[in-house]
């Protein structure tokens, strides 16, 4: 039976809501269970799914990456919300504001070990593939979150490093997470790399647009305060286009917000909002997500797959991941 994109994220809500049955209500595995069960739109669980329906593979196999990949992004999400200094995610307060800090870093930690345990459950003659390309990943995400916090304190990032920056921290765990999935359902060599493309592209596409996100986009929605990217001085596209394309006094003011220790926080907000709309970087940052939605597209249409629905299906979820700004 040929599944839908929802249904997949149905199975894999209640798969994931049957383990957490079985945590104890100990204070770590409290924050656990809060951070998954006040939302998140589940992409990598799905997507590791939707990869094995692609090569008509059995479910069952794919469910303990699903579950994997879903922990570690959880586990990123616990971690990074402390280093970025973030109170809301997913219209909630975050783990270190609700309890405390050493609870999300320990939660954390706790929820990169569960990812390990679920991911030892996949089929034997498998798992020596998908432990290395998963654990590949994981290396690279803590490199791209460290350079995410290195370009903080950089006003001359490139646009190059930027998207070499975004690749590591979020794209190439879309790729994995199609790629793990095809593979459980032992897919070709050649269709694990085009998914793993597809995803990576898919990725980057995403990362910007959450970029956007949190300059333009609506609270309620979004789910995480607007702002926050520039009140931590992230190297946003928004940001490295604005202080390429703004003349000199426009560009020393960004850099005057940039530089300042003490500000009311609303009033930075405002003010680099003004100057990345003057810069057109608002712009700029949709053309982009555009350019990688139609290359990831590209990728997906190289895949050898009977599934043409679930493919279909998967190009709109690429492209509604964009519609996020309308
Ligand atoms: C948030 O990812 C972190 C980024 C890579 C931007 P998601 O937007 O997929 O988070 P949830 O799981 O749906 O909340
Ligand atoms: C997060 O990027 C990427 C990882 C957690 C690996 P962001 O810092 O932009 O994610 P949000 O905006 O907090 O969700
Ligand atoms: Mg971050
Ligand atoms: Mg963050
Ligand atoms: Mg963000």
């Amino acid at each position: 039976m040929n599944m839908k994109i929802e249904e997949l994220k149905q199975l894999f809500d209640n798969q994931l809501f049957k383990e957490l049955e079985n945590y104890s209500d100990s204070l770590l595995s409290s924050s656990i269970s809060y951070l998954l069960k006040i939302g998140g739109k589940r992409l990598r669980p799905v997507l590791c799914l939707a990869g094995n329906q692609l090569f008509n593979g059995d479910l069952n196999t794919a469910m303990p990456s699903a579950l994997a990949l879903e922990f570690f992004h959880n586990f990123t999400l616990m971690h990074d919300d402390i280093m970025d200094e973030a109170e809301t995610r997913r219209g909630k307060p975050t783990v270190h504001t609700k309890f405390d800090e050493n609870t999300a870093i320990l939660g954390g930690d706790l929820m990169m070990i569960k990812a390990y345990e679920y991911l030892s459950k996949s089929p034997s003659d498998l798992f020596s593939n998908l432990f290395n390309r998963f654990n590949t990943t994981a290396e690279e995400v803590c490199i791209g979150q460290e350079m995410d916090m290195d370009f903080e304190d950089r006003n001359d990032v490139s646009e190059e490093e930027y998207i070499q920056m975004i690749s590591l921290k979020t794209s190439v765990l879309f790729g994995t997470s199609l790629e793990l999935g095809a593979r459980t359902a032992r897919c070709s060599p050649k269709d694990a790399n085009s998914i793993y493309n597809f995803g990576k592209a898919m990725g980057i596409s995403f990362q910007l647009i959450d970029d956007y996100l949190d300059s333009f986009g609506n609270a309620e929605t979004f789910g995480k305060r607007i702002g926050g990217d520039i009140i931590q001085n992230k190297k946003t596209y928004l940001m490295i286009k604005s202080l390429n394309n703004l003349n000199a006094n426009e560009k020393s003011e960004l850099e005057n917000w940039i530089s300042l220790k003490e500000f009311e926080e609303e009033d930075k907000i405002k003010a680099v909002k003004e100057l990345y709309q003057i810069a057109g970087a608002d712009k700029d940052i949709i053309d982009l997500s555009k350019h990688y939605n139609k290359i990831a597209i590209e990728e997906l249409n190289k895949i050898n797959t009977s599934n043409k629905t679930l493919k279909e299906e998967l190009i709109k979820l690429s492209e509604s991941l964009l519609k996020r700004v309308e």
